[in-house]
């Protein structure tokens, strides 16, 4: 049976488009595969900026963490258990100050674990997140995929590097951008990205 994790996180609440299209792909992944999904809401359900307790906690022995440490390296844990539960992996991702959002920055950092989600070998890094795949909904007011712009998309390149260096390699990029440039403009983006979820949805399923 195929396990869908969906990640939100754009701030934007139910204005955002990553958070609906990205919900629109799990679901639809769900549905067509008649599988589980677990949503992990990064907005609803904040997780804190990691701190020296992570930190420290992941170098110290179990047996040896403070309660902090335990806390803080259980709750890492937690999250890296859920992707590695998942057979597919539905991210979407709002563009803030050209970025991804805080909330789902301190995801990654919480995930991005030596030794448990990557490791160095003789050939450089290796993502140890393997065999699963990934769907990306990001989303920005202005065009990044294209153009003069395109140099300043911190948020799919942080995104695809990252996730890339977890083992996550295996990722489709869905668009949703150009929304600022007004109404019609915005219409036009939303229905293009509506075209290219269904297509999308029509070959996962
Ligand atoms: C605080 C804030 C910062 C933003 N920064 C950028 C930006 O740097 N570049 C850009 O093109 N759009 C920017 N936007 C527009 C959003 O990227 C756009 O609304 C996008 O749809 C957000 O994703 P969402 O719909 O999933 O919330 C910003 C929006 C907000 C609210």
């Amino acid at each position: 049976m195929t396990h869908v994790l969906l990640i939100t996180s754009s701030p934007r609440g139910a204005d955002s488009l990553s958070s609906r299209f990205a919900t629109e792909i799990a679901e639809g992944i769900k549905a067509s595969s008649a599988g589980t999904l677990k949503v992990r809401d990064l907005i609803a359900d904040p997780l804190p900026h990691i701190t020296s307790a992570y930190i420290q906690g992941r170098l110290t022995a179990p047996e040896n963490r403070t309660p902090d440490q335990v806390a803080a390296v259980a709750l890492a844990q937690e999250l890296v258990d859920e992707l590695k539960a998942a057979d597919i992996v539905v991210i979407g991702s709002g563009m803030i100050n050209f970025g991804p959002s805080s909330q789902l920055k301190a995801w990654f950092d919480h995930v991005t674990w030596p030794s448990v989600t990557f490791a160095y070998d003789d050939n450089g890094p290796k993502g140890l997140l393997t065999g699963k795949k990934t769907y990306l909904v990001a989303a920005a007011g202005g065009v990044f995929s294209e153009g003069i712009w395109a140099a300043f998309d911190f948020q799919s390149n942080y995104l695809l590097h990252l996730l890339s260096f977890i083992g996550l390699s295996d990722v489709e990029m869905v668009c949703v951008e150009g929304t600022v440039f007004g109404p019609d403009a915005a219409k036009a983006a939303i229905a293009n990205t509506e075209a290219a979820v269904q297509v999308l949805l029509n070959k996962a399923a």
